[in-house]
């Protein structure tokens, strides 16, 4: 075995210490060690995002990210974003409502990178979407419903818990 580091970050709001192989990447660590499997890997080279986590906000693609370079970072994965309170994330909810997703195996890169889509533009155009997106590759849904469920994740955050009460029961 090579070099190992000694690192800390907080995952999904807890302090993480973990001994990490030189080599290792973010999602290996993630994945493997923290037991966070909804982080995906699909083509390992920094192509297709369905590794997509965010560091310190802002989205990466964890399978080249080495793990000892999130030393003293903020990382949130799929698993943190409902808030702790049991119900999904109102992105996760458009998701699932506009039928967004088949496989499902893109998804968690593309709900976190539609977070910070909404944190920086609360009613996004098409082009900002596609911008946002268009690193996150789909091979099941075509992307209409996607853009879709960006729009639909719009409409429940501007109307609170009011839109998610009449998306859950209406
Ligand atoms: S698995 Fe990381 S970008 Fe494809
Ligand atoms: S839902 Fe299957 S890859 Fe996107």
């Amino acid at each position: 075995m090579g070099s190992t580091h000694e690192i800390t970050l907080v995952v999904n709001g807890v302090r993480r210490r973990c001994v990490t192989a030189a080599r290792t990447s973010l999602a290996d660590l993630l994945r493997e060690v923290l037991g966070l499997t909804g982080t995906h890997l699909g083509c390992e080279h920094g192509v297709c995002g369905c590794c997509t986590v965010l560091l310190d906000g802002a989205p990466v693609r964890s399978c080249i990210i080495l793990a000892a370079q999130a030393d003293g970072h903020d990382i949130t994965t799929i698993e943190g974003v409902d808030g702790g309170d049991g119900r999904l994330d109102p992105v996760q909810e458009a998701f699932c409502a506009t039928h967004a997703l088949q496989c499902g195996y893109c998804t968690p890169g593309m709900v976190l990178a539609t977070r910070v889509l909404l944190d920086a533009s609360p009613d996004p155009t098409r082009a900002e979407i596609d911008e946002a997106l268009g690193g996150n590759i789909c091979r099941c849904t075509g992307y209409v419903q996607i853009r879709e469920a960006v729009h639909r994740a719009a409409e429940l955050r501007s109307a609170g818990d009011d839109g998610r009460e009449a998306l859950t029961h209406g």
